[in-house]
């Protein structure tokens, strides 16, 4: 028989993936990360993480590519409950097992949303009860896009991400996302690219810009299409070339915009409505311009608790 200790002792959190809607990266830092300026918006792809009281810290994972995510001590949803549990002090060790919906190494976030996930649920878990600001130095520590992605909506990220404001946006924007080969297209290496690309020119500090602010004040995706920016994009496509026929094709199917997610290799397409979402994603399929093609809307909430895991 179940003891209620073993029945209340996990919970599940479940985070978002992020699109970058601008990315402006400005000069690279002493500490070997670049000045960002960029503009977040949450979107309904994701990840969930359980933990649950154990004899021994541990994590597992299932999911869309859970063989590419590791499970020793660099996995950083467990990086996240060890350090939360510094914080906490004298708590018991967890076993994480994460739900992978969001694409792994994509430059969608999903390392960064199991650490969130991880957060809130250890935090609930422990009840440690330090709730989303307190966590957020935490998140700060595990990457540029943690707090982010904790918070949820849509916001501007400064500093390398971490420091985040929210942003008033209105109405609900449809996205496609096509993942390609993540092969050869690791973060560091695309902002060492961006580097070489832009040697030769003095970069200036990057600012959130009025027209993409404006655009989602208004909730006008078309607006919004106009003014979707990623300085990696040059550096993504230059190690990734594929990313460019995507964006070709996607545009001639009646993508509104087409943009590198983050530091690539996923595509976002941003859609005219749920219908076109719809619409672009099986002219995608059906041209095989795409095999793998994820729908989603956003903003969406940040990491929060949910009553129970996923079975499958
Ligand atoms: O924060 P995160 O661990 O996700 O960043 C991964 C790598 O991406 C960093 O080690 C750095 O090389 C690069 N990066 C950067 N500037 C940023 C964010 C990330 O150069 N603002």
């Amino acid at each position: 028989m179940t003891s209620v200790l073993e029945t209340t002792a996990a919970v599940t959190a479940r985070a978002p993936a992020k699109v970058n809607l601008e990315l402006g990266v400005g000069p690279l830092r002493d500490d070997g990360y670049h000045t960002l300026s960029t503009v977040y918006q949450a979107v309904g792809v994701h990840d969930d993480v359980t933990a649950a009281i154990a004899d021994e810290w541990g994590v597992s994972v299932r999911g869309r590519d859970a063989e590419l995510v590791p499970t020793d001590e660099s996995n950083l949803a467990l990086r996240a409950a060890r350090l939360l549990a510094e914080r906490a002090g004298d708590v018991e060790p967890v076993h994480l097992t994460i739900h992978k919906g969001i694409p792994v190494a994509g430059g969608m976030a999903g390392g960064s949303a199991d650490a969130a996930a991880a957060l809130i649920a250890c935090d609930a878990l422990w009840g440690s009860g330090l709730g989303k600001d307190e966590l957020e130095p935490l998140a700060a520590q595990l990457g540029a896009d943690v707090p982010f992605l904790l918070h949820g909506g849509t916001a501007v990220g400064s500093g390398r991400g971490e420091l985040i404001s929210p942003v008033l946006a209105r109405g609900t924007y449809h996205w496609v996302f096509v993942p390609t080969d993540s092969e050869g297209l690791s973060t560091p290496q695309v902002y060492r690219t961006f580097d070489e690309l832009n040697a030769a020119r003095e970069i200036d500090e990057p600012r959130p810009s009025p027209d993409m602010m404006a655009a989602l004040r208004n909730g006008d995706a078309e607006a919004l299409a106009a003014v979707l920016s990623n300085d990696l994009q040059p550096a993504a496509i230059l190690l990734q070339p594929r990313i460019d026929e995507i964006i070709e094709s996607a545009m001639g199917f009646g993508a509104l915009a087409a943009i590198v997610s983050g530091s690539g290799p996923t595509v976002a397409l941003l859609a005219d409505g749920q219908e076109g979402a719809i619409d672009l994603s099986v002219a995608l399929a059906a041209s095989r311009t795409a095999e793998d093609i994820l729908r989603a809307s956003g903003p969406v909430a940040g990491a929060h608790v949910i009553p129970a895991p996923r079975l499958t």
